[in-house]
């Protein structure tokens, strides 16, 4: 299942990749905080569940914690994709999900990663480094913001002349590559994990 915040485009790759490299996997839900996300609206005609879930709906975090547990639940997800999520995943989940919760991100972590480097503030500050080459990179989601596991990256060159939204659009194709690829990585993993688990039942 996938969390997503804005325009949609990673679940959309991943919906498309799904079928394209024969992912055995399917999207059984995409959660938004925000619900006139694009992502809501791609996943909807895709045919896959949907919820709009926001912690300004509940009156506690532990409330809203408890929703999204619940969502989870009902859907007995192997897997969580971060697909431009732009809020921090409650402490609960990440506990509960160990391994199973995977981020994109618009830079090569653990460079111009953590709290404050989300959308163009990311692309801002590695153009104003003048760093040569920036990037995306796939990372396991733990309770810190931008430092699980790195599992995949790919470089994109940083241009003398880009902008945060010329350099945003060139590592947004990467991360359209790599995310898909990285999904599937983790899902043969966990097939072989569970067969492993089966034959020594
Ligand atoms: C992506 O750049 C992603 O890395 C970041 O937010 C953006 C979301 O884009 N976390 P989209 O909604 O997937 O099009």
């Amino acid at each position: 299942m996938c969390f997503a915040s804005g325009r949609g485009s990673n679940v959309e790759a991943l919906i498309r990749s799904i079928g394209a490299l024969h992912i055995p996997a399917r999207i059984v839900l995409v959660i938004s905080n925000n619900s006139g996300a694009g992502a809501l609206k791609i996943a909807r005609n895709a045919d896959i569940p949907t919820l709009h879930i926001s912690e300004k709906q509940y009156e506690s975090h532990e409330r809203f914690t408890q929703a999204l547990l619940d969502a989870l639940s009902a859907v007995h997800t192997d897997l969580i994709v971060l697909a431009g999520y732009m809020k921090k995943l409650p402490s609960e989940i990440c506990r509960k999900y160990p391994g199973r919760i995977l981020n994109i991100h618009p830079a090569l972590l653990p460079a111009f990663g953590g709290k404050g480097m989300y959308g163009l503030y990311v692309h801002e500050a590695v153009i104003a480094s003048g760093a040569q080459v920036s990037g995306a990179t796939v990372h396991i989601v733990n309770d810190e913001y931008d430092r699980g596991k790195i599992i995949m990256q790919e470089n994109v060159p940083v241009l003398h002349d880009d902008t945060p939204e010329t350099l945003a659009a060139r590592v947004l194709d990467a991360e359209h590559r790599i995310l898909p690829r990285a999904v599937a990585d983790i899902v043969e993993q966990i097939q072989k994990d569970s067969h492993k688990k089966l034959v020594h039942e």
